[in-house]
């Protein structure tokens, strides 16, 4: 049974559609063991104590400084024992330590095709007003595994939608999470559950 930890900053639609495929068994042998948000006021959180997971914040503006921050959040991560480790909106910058310790297995969704709009400063509706100011015709999200850099992880999906005609920055969002997140993020938890996944020299390469 894979053992998961989601990370959190937010609303929690792509937390949901994990627990959705979890409990409905198109993510195979998983059981999300926790949910940890930066922010107490994360919807997210209420939507882990529905389902009966326990959920816990640890925010930075808690601790003194920033390296006490990043001990506790990595020994709280540690507690779960996790054999994977999903950013889904997490928003606070990963402890050096961290990547370190779950090199290839933390994962984390960017709402664009990297490496299209990702990076320093590119980061939920940011990165939807950067495509529309562009005038791209293409958006669409990317699972990637996480490591030193900002969006520079192994690249284990992506998936295209088309910018519509008239497009805000919130409906195209909105249509990228539907069409491509909610998708994409459960797709690469039960591929990587069933081991499907590798990363040879540098890159992810998948086995469906
Ligand atoms: C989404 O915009 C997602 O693309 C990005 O952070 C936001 C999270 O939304 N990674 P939610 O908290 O999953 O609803």
């Amino acid at each position: 049974m894979l053992r998961v930890v989601v990370l959190v900053s937010g609303g929690g639609t792509n937390l949901q559609a994990i627990i959705d495929r979890v409990e409905s068994g198109l993510i195979h042998d998983t059981k999300i063991v926790g949910v940890i948000s930066n922010n107490k006021n994360a919807y997210a959180l209420e939507r882990a104590k529905a389902h009966g997971i326990d959920q816990v914040c640890v925010s930075p503006k808690d601790y003194e400084t920033r390296e006490i921050f990043n001990d506790e959040l990595l020994k709280t991560v540690r507690s779960f024992s996790p054999d994977l480790i999903v950013l889904a909106g997490f928003l606070v910058v990963i402890p050096p330590a961290m990547i370190q310790e779950y090199k290839n297995r933390m994962i984390n969704i960017h709402p664009s095709l990297i490496p299209a709009f990702c990076g320093k400063g590119f980061y939920g509706l940011k990165v939807h007003e950067a495509a529309l100011k562009r005038g791209v015709k293409v958006v669409g999200a990317t699972v990637h595994f996480v490591d030193e850099g900002t969006d520079t992880g192994p690249i284990i999906l992506q998936k295209a939608v088309e910018v519509e005609q008239g497009d805000t920055p919130e409906s195209l969002q909105l249509r990228v999470m539907q069409q491509a997140e909610w998708k994409i993020l459960p797709e690469a938890i039960d591929l990587f559950a069933r081991g499907r996944i590798q990363v040879v020299d540098g890159k992810a390469v998948i086995h469906k």
